[in-house]
């Protein structure tokens, strides 16, 4: 279906065709120059001393937890509003995710209050989500984990380039976990990094992306080593060069991207607060710079959502949901149940949450269609 307005969208242009042509005609294809630079470029944007590319952010997750020593037997505090690779990553360990409720309808984002609630002395990490690129409480989180002497692990696939006091979020934790999936914020097709201020951290990362070797076919290219021996049960969660640097591309226009997002947001704050009063769109709270991810709103309590979604596609806005709650879904019920925790908010924000396009190729006329939609979509509920 040809949309009017489509959820997200992806910019690319001559460069990317420049920049992968290039890497095709040098010969060089998986892990070479290309990937350092990526590597290098995106550890100055964010700040970080180490930062390693990979497959995606779901193996980023993984070799996080790895490198974090998480196994079985051990239990992670994780948000259940997030994408199920958060929760995944932990239970591919052999390790337990511990689901905590959201801060309130406002802040979608883990609660500090919750975490510490469910600290026990198998409680081995957290793992954070910057929730559509807004900021979880880092401070209160970071104090929590001192005083329990706990790992803490950012999912910030939804937070590239976003901030809190004067950290870009994904370099607050002991490690980062960045994603370059298609709908994200700058993209590479699939892709993710992983970053860290910890060189021992960094070293074990290095050896688990590349199924436990202590050198890589390019170190031995480049003469800087003949052989190897394998040390860890690694994997190949290497990126390969074409999408390094389409990474390069994308990471150079990243920050004016961005700044559209963030003027789109506030025109839709705008807007809807006008039209639609009774949508609520939550993060309105001044908490550090988002890098905007997705644009999520809350519908009246009792609205019938799929036929808000419903009105939204007649009207060629196309719309999605962020999320289902992990601790639903069919493989992780019984841990829930189990553990008899309740998520009352999380499940309301689920039932109530609907995700309006935002891209930052996206035109103020198209915000105003989608509030002017949104309006009418309510009135048919
Ligand atoms: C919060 C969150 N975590 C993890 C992932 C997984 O990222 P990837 O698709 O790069 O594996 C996503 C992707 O959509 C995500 O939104």
């Amino acid at each position: 279906m040809e949309w009017r307005v489509p959820l997200a969208d992806i910019v690319f242009g001559e460069q990317e065709i420049t920049a992968v042509t290039e890497v095709l005609r040098s010969g060089w294809l998986s892990m070479g120059a290309v990937t350092q630079q990526f590597e290098q470029e995106f550890a100055a944007f964010i700040g970080a001393k180490h930062t390693l590319a990979v497959t995606n952010a779901t193996a980023a997750l993984h070799l996080a937890c790895l490198a974090a020593g998480i196994g079985p037997g051990d239990e992670v505090i994780v948000p259940s509003l997030t994408f199920v690779a958060t929760a995944n990553a932990v239970r591919y360990t052999g390790a337990t995710p511990v689901f905590a409720e959201v801060e309130s309808l406002d802040w979608l984002n883990i609660s500090p209050t919750a975490i510490e609630s469910l600290v026990t002395e198998r409680t081995r990490a957290i793992l954070v989500v910057h929730y559509a690129g807004f900021a979880c409480d880092m401070p209160a989180i970071m104090e929590i984990a001192h005083r329990h002497n706990l790992v803490v692990l950012e999912d910030s696939a939804h937070a590239i380039g976003s901030r809190l006091e004067d950290r870009t979020l994904g370099t607050w934790g002991d490690i980062g976990c960045f994603s370059f999936f298609s709908n994200k914020n700058m993209t590479t097709g699939e892709g993710g990094m992983l970053a860290t201020d910890d060189d021992a951290l960094a070293a074990r990362l290095k050896i688990l992306r590349s199924h436990g070797m202590t050198s890589l076919s390019w170190d031995r290219h480049k003469g800087h080593a003949s052989t190897y021996d394998v040390v860890d049960l690694g994997y190949n969660y290497r990126i390969d060069e074409m999408r390094s640097a389409l990474g390069r591309v994308q990471l150079g226009n990243l920050p004016a991207w961005n700044e559209r997002r963030r003027e789109l947001t506030a025109l839709y704050r705008e807007l809807l607060s006008e039209l639609t009063p009774e949508i609520q769109m939550p993060f309105a709270e001044a908490r550090g710079t988002s890098c905007h991810h997705i644009l999520p709103v809350l519908l009246p309590p009792g609205t019938d959502r799929a036929q808000f979604m419903e009105g939204m596609k007649a009207q060629g806005v196309q719309t999605s949901i962020h999320y289902p709650p992990v601790h639903r879904f069919h493989i992780y019920e019984d841990d829930w149940i189990t553990r008899g925790s309740l998520l009352p908010l999380t499940e309301e924000i689920s039932s109530r949450q609907v995700t309006l396009p935002l891209y930052a190729t996206m035109r103020d006329e198209q915000v105003e269609w989608v509030a002017r939609a949104a309006r009418q979509a309510l009135k048919e509920t």
